[in-house]
């Protein structure tokens, strides 16, 4: 079975580690034999340096071409020209022009499609396509949405209130009757834990009680570890810089918890 999966969104979830999330969980999948393709829909670009692409605004080809071309109705290059391949797993990179592509979507006929319409040819191919969104909910983000199957929604315990959470679950349900009615939660992934505190255990049983009956809140919990700032700082996936860190194991443990479920 063919599942996309998109790490992310949520009204002002600046910072809650979505890009980490889908850039570890794309690695973790692919170091299991999946194939999988990394989408990067936002115009930081932080997954796509965290690929290994130091200089994103100099790629002649990324993401903000791709939603001109189909915007114009003309027709895509080949896609060994806009999917970049990793020696495990394959990336359609973005960079700054994506926020002009934005401001432009507004005035197109099917504004909330044009993902779908560039990632439903290549769902034959991979086993996961990984979506990172932008931390608002405009056009981009609902882009994305409208060409997903699943959301995983990143939370920290540090970050979040129970009142954001509500409101991203009621977004999501909004967007399920309006633009993509197969739209499912993945799940809750906490990240930058620190298990051991009061606030961790006061967050985790608040999100029991809030959204535990209708979301599945993962089992695994992404630790808090200096690691993971220091392989973004790096260019480089948790797993390629230190492969036996606490974060890498989970996020392994993680990837491993995604697979099961869907089978
Ligand atoms: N497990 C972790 N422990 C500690 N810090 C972490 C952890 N994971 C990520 N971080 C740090 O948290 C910050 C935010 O991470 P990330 O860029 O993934 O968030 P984001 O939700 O994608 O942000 P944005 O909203 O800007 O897109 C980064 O500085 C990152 O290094
Ligand atoms: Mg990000």
């Amino acid at each position: 079975m063919n599942r996309f999966t998109l790490a992310t969104l949520c009204e002002a979830s600046h910072n809650v580690v979505k890009t980490t999330t889908a850039c570890n969980l794309g690695f973790a999948l692919a170091e299991q034999g999946h194939k999988v393709l990394l989408v990067d829909f936002d115009p930081q670009a932080n997954l796509t340096m965290s690929f290994g692409i130091d200089s994103p605004d100099e790629l002649k080809m990324s993401m903000s071409n791709l939603i001109s071309l189909l915007m114009e109705n003309n027709p895509l290059p080949d896609e060994s020209q806009y999917i970049l391949k990793g020696p495990t797993l394959d990336i359609i990179p973005s960079n700054i022009n994506l926020s002009v592509t934005e401001i432009n979507l507004r005035d197109e006929m099917s504004r909330e499609h044009i993902l779908s319409e560039l990632l439903e040819p290549l769902r034959s191919e991979y086993r996961y396509i990984i979506i990172d969104t932008n931390p608002y909910l405009g056009l981009l983000t609902i882009n994305a949405l409208a060409a997903c199957d699943e959301v995983i929604i990143p939370a920290s315990p540090q970050l979040w209130s129970a009142t954001g959470l509500a409101d991203l679950i009621n977004t999501v349900v909004k967007l399920q009757r309006k633009i993509n009615p197969r739209i499912k939660f993945a799940g809750i992934l906490l990240t930058i834990c620190d298990e051991r505190t009061r606030l961790f255990r006061e967050a985790k049983k608040l999100l029991d009680d809030t959204c535990g009956e209708n979301v599945r809140i993962f089992k695994t919990h992404i630790p808090n570890t200096i690691r993971v700032g220091e392989a973004n700082y790096s260019n480089k996936s948790i797993l390629d810089y230190d492969a036996n860190s606490k974060a890498s194991i989970a996020y392994k443990a993680f990837a491993q918890e995604v697979i099961s479920y869907g089978d």
